[in-house]
């Protein structure tokens, strides 16, 4: 039966969008899938993460209701196929990018992976609402938060990539999942005039209003996740800590 709304992310980022779907439709159930043994996507070539991406989500296609992509690289690489095949499909590309235009900024930096960056979707659309975009390469930022790194390095890596942008754009949009666990550091780099625009939370909002209103009617239980994941890491050791439901889950 399919009612379980699919979350994929490459690890722990997709974290950020599952916790505020899950407040948003408690009566829902999850799957999260972190694809640890790929991850950083935002290191692998286009290709290759199309094809593990559009792998998951086929794997899943006769339990999920719907797909969320809740990580910009694979949106970027493989949205446009895996909507036309897999709907309902979430990606994070638009609501991001129309959050963004709500900012009313025009001078905007848009923090991203390299693959996302390469990609040039921001500029894209957002050079239709004439906005001004710099794009920074901050798939670093990835392995900070993947490894848990200590706050002194984590503060040192943030500088090294945001000091050129600081004073020089009003709203900056964090197109990577991951990078919400550095929103201290970012914000602490950028100041606190600069507007900061979450993918995350633009996704997890575009999601709510669409699949929200049958949300009543899909059950008065509380919903239940499982965390899946290609590879021991991250996810397991959380649900080591927290106790989730956790299995391993070989791709
Ligand atoms: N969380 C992902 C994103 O939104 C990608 C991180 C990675 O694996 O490089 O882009």
């Amino acid at each position: 039966m399919k009612n379980q709304i699919l979350v994929v992310d490459s690890g722990l980022g997709g974290l950020n969008v599952l916790r505020l779907l899950q407040k948003s439709m408690p009566h829902r159930n999850f799957i999260y899938f972190a694809d640890e043994a790929y991850c950083p996507y935002g290191e692998k070539s286009t290709e290759c993460v199309k094809t593990r991406v559009l792998k998951i989500v086929d794997v899943f296609k006769h339990v999920a209701c719907a797909t969320v992509l809740a990580c910009n690289t694979a949106s970027v690489c493989a949205g446009d196929e895996l909507r036309q095949a897999y709907a309902p499909l979430f990606d994070v590309v638009l609501p991001t990018a129309y959050a963004v235009k709500q900012s009313g900024a025009k001078r905007v930096a848009v923090l991203a992976t390299k693959l996302t960056v390469q990609s040039g979707v921001y500029e894209s659309l957002l050079a239709k609402c004439d906005v001004d975009v710099t794009s920074v390469d901050c798939g670093e930022f990835v392995g900070l938060v993947e490894s848990n790194a200590p706050a002194g390095q984590r503060l040192e890596v943030v500088k090294s990539h945001l000091s050129d942008i600081c004073g020089k754009v009003q709203t900056v949009a964090l197109c990577c999942t991951h990078f919400d666990y550095l929103l201290s550091e970012i914000r602490s780099v950028v100041g606190c005039d600069a507007n900061i625009v979450s993918s995350s939370r633009a996704l997890a909002e575009s999601c709510v209003n669409a699949l929200a209103s049958n949300e009543q009617a899909t059950s008065s239980q509380k919903g239940q996740t499982v965390y899946l994941s290609s590879k021991n890491d991250n996810v397991y050791k959380i649900s080591q800590q927290t106790g989730l439901p956790f299995q391993p889950f070989v791709l």
